[in-house]
């Protein structure tokens, strides 16, 4: 459909951050893969879009030509499910990984639709290893000192709302260049794609959903490109 590509912003134009809209320059081929770079999706709310972030970032990488491996750290595996992989399904998970000194990352790896980006899946195994990964999580958090933050994402946004034209401007105001550029609208192709288990880029590849999350890919990129770093330690 014509119309909705009228909400996509065009280089030069102000986006919806109230910034220039950048255009993203076409990432460079990858001439060797690794080390992987670890990258969290993060927010302490549930239901505002890390999943379908994880998911469709990912895949959007993976059309780039980058080697994606996801890994569910929720015990309700609905990266799994978004990826069409049902949980009873599944028989071995991150939780035998975490937890059995045998098992190795291949045993536990699942290949995705997308070409390229692979999935180690969980289910509710992993609440009860949760307990047990406390201290594990502490002292990794003391070793950690290479956290960065690559950006803040909005997600679900609607033009026609003040809410979210409000809650973005605020963003922009509080933590400036660190907000992405790229935006993610409202759409209900997301729910649908979940639905198909499948990323919005294969299930609706022509949707603006799809576009944004290939927005996003190019920015993240060029943000790692701009820092020389898009290889982690
Ligand atoms: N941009 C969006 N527009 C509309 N619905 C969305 C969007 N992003 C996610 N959703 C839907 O919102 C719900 C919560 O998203 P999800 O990614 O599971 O959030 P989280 O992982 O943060 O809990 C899901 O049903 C998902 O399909
Ligand atoms: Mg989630």
């Amino acid at each position: 459909m014509a119309a909705t590509r009228l909400t996509e912003p065009q280089a030069g134009e102000l986006g919806p951050t109230g910034r220039p809209y950048p255009a993203f320059p076409e990432p460079e081929p990858l001439l060797e893969h690794g080390p992987a770079r670890t990258i969290a999706v993060c927010n302490q709310k549930g239901g505002v879009g890390k999943t379908t972030t994880t998911i469709n970032l990912g895949a959007a990488l993976a059309e780039q030509g980058r080697r994606v491996l996801l890994v569910d750290f929720d015990p309700q595996g609905a990266l799994s499910v978004g990826l069409g992989i049902q949980p009873h399904d599944i028989e071995s998970t991150v939780y035998n990984l975490l937890m059995e000194r045998d098992v190795a990352a291949h045993e536990v790896r699942y290949k995705t639709s997308v070409d390229g980006m692979d999935l180690l899946p969980s289910n509710i195994d992993l609440s009860g290893a949760e307990v047990q990964m406390e201290t594990i999580d502490k002292v990794s958090r003391r070793l950690n000192t290479k956290l960065t933050i690559d950006g803040l994402l909005a997600t679900m946004y609607d033009s026609r709302t003040l809410h979210t034209r409000e809650v973005l401007a605020s963003m922009v105001n509080g933590f400036g260049d660190q907000v992405f550029h790229t935006v993610i609208n409202r759409t209900v192709r997301f729910p649908d794609a979940t639905v198909a288990g499948e990323p919005i880029t294969s299930f609706d590849p022509g949707s603006t959903g799809a576009h944004f999350y290939r927005e996003l890919a190019k920015e993240v990129l060029e943000r790692w490109r701009q820092a020389g770093d898009e290889h982690g330690g």
